[in-house]
């Protein structure tokens, strides 16, 4: 990667990844693009073009302009909202992805596409999900999934287009709000948390996810992009995980900083159905093995970072701290 251009680059991942890109490639080497502009660093601190992804020939050219070799694919809609939402799910996870992809081929890009825990039914062992494990979702986003990984496979196959793609965990992170996912809890939790010291879980005690924080999962873009190819036994749709929790064990990890933070249940059905179809806990034995994938950050370590970002943030009322 030298030239990179970024997809729903304002989101909870993009406005991240963006700045971290900008320090290792350099500020003018990465074009963040989003349907929406906002005053982000991402947006407002290095090149940026507003791109509605569903849009193919404005893909192209974006990309083209700004001579990219790699693309960061990241706009989408997330888990919750594509269950309300299905044929706009449908159009711009998969248009938009086809359009991500076709522009690749035209333009010899590497492209990353990230998938996620959602491709995995319940079909799918529950605990240690192998990595080639049965894709059958029942959602609409875990079906966006699942066809996507195969749409960069068959690119890979076909036009040997370098495809390469992770299946996220959900992701823990303070600098953007969550998009709608259906672990968007554990972010809001760390907020209410170091707020008003109460929080009220949609997703029930006992329900098992996991998780990463955001600074593994940026790392893990780059090192998967960076990559030897040769070292790659599969291209698209790594597991990729740090930790399996529940709300219970955030909540307990929160209490050795704040003793006085308090849980209780809401269940929202929509988004416990959701949860109840996905794996407890993935294994990411193949990203270890084939591109040295080690996350940094457990449970404890991340609510430190955490806490300690978000108190930061209120108390100098800087600006991007996330308000749920
Ligand atoms: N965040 C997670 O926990 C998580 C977990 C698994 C997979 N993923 C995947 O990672 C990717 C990024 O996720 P995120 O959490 O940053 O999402 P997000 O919802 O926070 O951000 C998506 C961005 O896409 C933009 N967007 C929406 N429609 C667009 C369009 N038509 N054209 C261009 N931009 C558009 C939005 O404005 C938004 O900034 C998605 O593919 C998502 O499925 C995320």
């Amino acid at each position: 990667m030298k030239r990179i251009m970024l997809t729903g680059a304002l989101g909870q991942i993009g406005s991240e990844i963006t700045i971290k890109l900008r320090e290792m490639y350099g500020n003018d080497a990465v074009l963040a693009t989003d349907i929406r502009e906002d005053l982000s660093l991402a947006a407002q601190g290095g090149p940026f073009r507003a791109l509605d992804v569903t849009d193919g020939q404005a893909f192209h050219e974006a990309a083209s302009a700004h001579r990219a070799d790699a693309i960061i694919h990241l706009a989408a809609l997330l888990s919750a909202t594509a269950e309300a939402k299905p044929m706009l799910a449908w159009q711009l996870n998969m248009g938009g992805l086809l359009n991500a992809l076709e522009t690749a081929r035209e333009l010899d890009c590497q492209i990353f596409a990230p998938s996620s825990i959602a491709a995995f039914g319940p079909d799918a062992p529950r605990r240690g999900t192998p990595q080639d494990a049965p894709l059958r979702p029942e959602t609409m986003y875990g079906i966006s999934k699942a066809a996507g990984e195969q749409l960069c496979d068959y690119y890979y196959r076909k036009f040997a287009v370098d495809a390469r793609g992770l299946r996220f965990p959900g992701l823990i992170s303070h600098a953007a709000p969550p998009g709608g996912g259906t672990t968007d809890y554990a972010v809001e939790m760390y907020v209410h948390a170091e707020g008003s010291g109460h929080y009220t879980s949609y997703i029930g005690k006992g329900t098992f996810l996991d998780m990463m924080y955001m600074p593994d999962a940026i790392a893990a873009v780059a090192q998967l992009m960076e990559a030897d190819a040769s070292r790659l036994k599969r291209r698209t749709a790594y597991n990729v995980t740090a930790m399996s929790v529940d709300p219970e064990a955030i909540s307990a990890s929160i209490r050795r900083r704040l003793p006085d933070f308090t849980l209780r249940y809401e269940i929202d059905p929509l988004r416990q159905s959701i949860a109840d179809g996905w794996p407890d806990a993935i294994d990411s034995s193949a990203a270890s093995e084939e591109w040295d994938f080690r996350p940094a950050y457990d449970l404890d370590r991340t609510t430190d970072e955490m806490l300690e970002s978000l108190a930061r943030k209120r108390l100098c009322g800087e600006k991007g701290a996330i308000l749920l």
